[in-house]
């Protein structure tokens, strides 16, 4: 049966008509007879921009208003005020937003916390601990900015490397009584390899040697997924993103600081200023944006990233944060159980690190990069589910995330689309008993929904 094109509002007949829709150019399509499929609506389980929000994306707006006006101030100091609490900010800290994404906020806290003496020495002031792409490009900001840092690096996989770090800090107090390391940077969410590392354990280590570094850690991908407290870890600067958990678009950087990290940012300004240096950084500048925020608490905002972050913060709240927490360790665990069922490992090396908001898993032994991006092009191109590969590392595997809005069936629905991608690409796996699995872990975590009223156009 063929129909004529009726909707002059589509944009379909034009596209048909000029020859501009074809089949995916993925070379692998070539040989297989593929459908029109204009109701498609991927599943995305890559860390971000994250699976949204029905609501988030309803509530989107793309206005232009001035940002200068009445109430304008308020509604921005609100919603960074709000995901303070989110983030359990401690009392007398403050919310910074920069426009960009979370790199921007790695990057104005890569950049803090400059002194005289750092000037023309190489001597090492911040320390990073990397355990997979994400914190060695945090690594690489922290370098990139001229400043002396330690680099350690754990096995992808495992959690942070904590005996290099003792020994790291130990040393810089046999070297100066009151150290020269300002700071230690740490992931709590490593997105390329799926572990969440023990930020207790690493609080505890500066508490025990009584290091007075402040805490940086990058919650990038575990904000709105994961549990963080930033005043139960005595996280003194936390990095966070509007794409993942928080469901919104790419756009803001968010860096939460503790008391303690305002004190010494306002301190080491103070030094520079006296000796007469420049720090070499502008709109990054953690001065800069606190001093506006204590001014007029208004930059260059982006508006509907504003927009979009109330709702979500709205939804979160109605939610409940433990409930939040739950529904992402549980479409986790409905990726692991496909993953082990059908007879695959994690990168993660040790279950209790195993990330519930990134699933790392390894390909096969043989089988690397071109295997790998062959699953994926099935996943999306067949299953219209979009995974993501690990960033760094094209031979080690995939990923199946579930950051943002993700519910439990379509968790499932990602793992069915991974198992039966896998088996296409003819990779050894069992892909029934993961199906088993994952189903079986699918109907002991999947709940009964209280939909918010109003969310559909019929009221419901
Ligand atoms: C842990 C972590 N850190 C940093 C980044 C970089 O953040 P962005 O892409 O928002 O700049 C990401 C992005 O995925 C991440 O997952």
């Amino acid at each position: 049966m063929t129909n004529e094109l009726i909707s002059p509002l589509s944009g379909l007949r034009r596209l048909i008509e000029t020859n501009q829709v074809e089949a995916p150019g993925d070379a692998f399509l070539n040989d297989k007879s593929a459908v029109w499929s204009p109701h498609n609506k991927i599943i995305n389980v890559t860390p971000g921009p994250a699976f949204g929000s029905e609501l988030v994306s309803q509530f989107a707006s793309t206005q232009t208003r001035g940002m200068r006006g009445p109430g304008v101030a308020e509604f921005f100091t609100a919603v960074r005020h709000e995901y303070g609490k989110l983030v359990d900010m401690p009392k007398g800290g403050t919310p910074l937003f920069f426009n960009g994404s979370g790199t921007s906020a790695t990057e104005a806290a890569a950049g803090a916390l400059r002194t005289p003496d750092e000037v023309n020495s190489n001597k090492p002031v911040i320390l990073t601990l990397e355990i997979g792409s994400f914190s060695t490009a945090m690594g690489n900001c922290v370098e990139n900015l001229g400043r002396g840092v330690i680099r350690l690096k754990g096995d992808v996989g495992e959690d942070l490397p904590f005996a290099q770090c003792r020994e790291a800090l130990e040393k810089d107090l046999r070297d100066n009584s009151e150290g020269n390391i300002k700071m230690v940077m740490a992931p709590h969410n490593e997105t390329g390899s799926g572990v969440t590392a023990s930020i207790q354990k690493l609080r505890d280590l500066l508490d025990e040697l009584k290091h007075p570094a402040l805490l940086g850690i990058d919650g990038i991908s575990s904000i709105g997924s994961l549990p963080l407290s930033m005043d139960q870890l005595g996280i003194d600067m936390l990095l966070g993103c509007s794409q993942k958990g928080m469901m919104c678009t790419p756009g803001i950087g968010m860096i939460t600081l503790s008391p303690k990290a305002l004190k010494r940012i306002t301190e080491c300004d103070q030094q520079m200023k006296e000796a007469g240096l420049i720090k070499g950084e502008h709109y990054l500048s953690l001065t800069r944006m606190i001093e506006a925020m204590e001014s007029t608490a208004l930059h260059t905002e982006t508006p509907p990233n504003y927009a979009q972050l109330a709702v979500a913060l709205d939804t979160l709240a109605i939610e409940g944060l433990d409930r939040v927490v739950e529904r992402h360790a549980d479409c986790s665990a409905i990726f692991r159980a496909a993953v082990k069922g059908a007879g695959l490992e994690l990168v993660a090396k040790d279950i209790n690190i195993a990330s519930n908001a990134v699933t790392a898993i390894q390909a096969p032994e043989g089988y690397g990069e071109k295997d790998i991006q062959q699953v994926l092009n099935i996943m999306y191109n067949k299953h219209a589910v979009e995974a993501a590969a690990i960033p760094g590392y094209p031979d080690l595997g995939w990923r199946l995330c579930a950051t943002g809005g993700i519910q439990p069936q379509h968790a499932l629905m990602a793992s069915i689309a991974f198992l039966k991608a896998a088996e296409e690409a003819g990779l050894p796996i069992d892909s029934d008993k993961g199906l088993f699995a994952a189903s079986k872990t699918y109907g002991e975590v999947v709940r009964y929904h209280r939909p918010l009223p109003g969310l559909d156009m019929y009221g419901r």
